[in-house]
């Protein structure tokens, strides 16, 4: 079966007086459905490691193919239409617009996309909000919310388009223990009801043992791979 997201022997060098090397001799590949953790110190490459995943950056050598589509050809207008249709993005800041309702905020990307009319984006918006319990904050601006409802409402906002893979970047950086919990349990939903892929990066063990595979990386190169749900 051809993986859904595959990199192949990917490096990826900063040039430079004094090149830097990011991330080196990757190889796995991803299936839908799957909760994958990418751990490792800090300065090991796991953010550039989901970069490269997510189509924001571009390896310096290797492929990473998206449903069996090699993607370092594509250009620009190609990836961002990828990015906006396929892939979700949650980082440690929520990036949420300040002027704009939650609501608004869930429906921008669909917007961008352009695929729905106007109250088709808004009862999906609302569909998704309630999903993840945030109904009674639909109206609200982000700065009405709580640090853990505000990250909520990012990951509603990287559902918007129905992705295939949701991308997180230390999602549960700026939380608490048990706003963690929440953010780990609705990816692990997503992964098991939805068969959404989910490739979250945290130096949390104790989120990262609720995975499926743990991708460790050192000094930019896989040091291991472990399926502590499969223990
Ligand atoms: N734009 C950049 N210029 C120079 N070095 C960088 C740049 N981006 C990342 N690095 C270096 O590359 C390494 C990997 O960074 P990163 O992927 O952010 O690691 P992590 O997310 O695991 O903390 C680090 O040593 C970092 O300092
Ligand atoms: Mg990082």
């Amino acid at each position: 079966m051809t993986p859904l997201l595959e990199a192949r022997g990917v490096m990826r060098v900063l040039p430079g007086p004094v090149p830097v090397t990011l991330v080196r001799d990757i190889h796995f590949s991803v299936q839908p459905g799957e909760f994958i953790a990418i751990t490792g110190p800090s300065g090991s490459g796991k953010s550039s490691l989901l970069y490269l995943l997510g189509l924001l950056d571009v390896p310096t050598s290797g492929s990473i193919y998206l449903e069996g589509r090699e993607t370092s050809k594509l250009g620009r207008n190609e990836l961002a239409e990828l990015r906006l249709k396929k892939l979700g993005f949650v980082f440690q800041f929520h990036f949420l617009l300040p002027e704009f309702s939650v609501l608004e905020n869930v429906m921008l990307p669909m917007r961008k996309l352009g695929a729905r009319s106007d109250s088709l984006m808004r009862a999906r918006a609302a569909e998704i909000l309630d999903e993840l319990g945030l109904t009674p904050e639909a109206r609200k601006t982000p700065d009405q919310l709580s640090g853990g409802q505000r990250q909520r409402v990012a990951i509603a906002r990287a559902l918007a388009n129905d992705p295939l893979i949701i991308l997180a970047d230390e999602p549960t950086g700026n939380l608490d223990t048990k706003n963690g919990r929440i953010v780990f349990d609705i990816f692990k939903r997503l992964a098991e009801q939805n068969r959404q892929t989910v490739i979250t990066v945290t130096h949390d063990p104790h989120l990262s043992e609720h995975t499926q595979r743990q991708i460790h990386l050192v000094d930019g190169s896989i040091a291991g791979t472990e399926h502590p749900a499969l223990v």
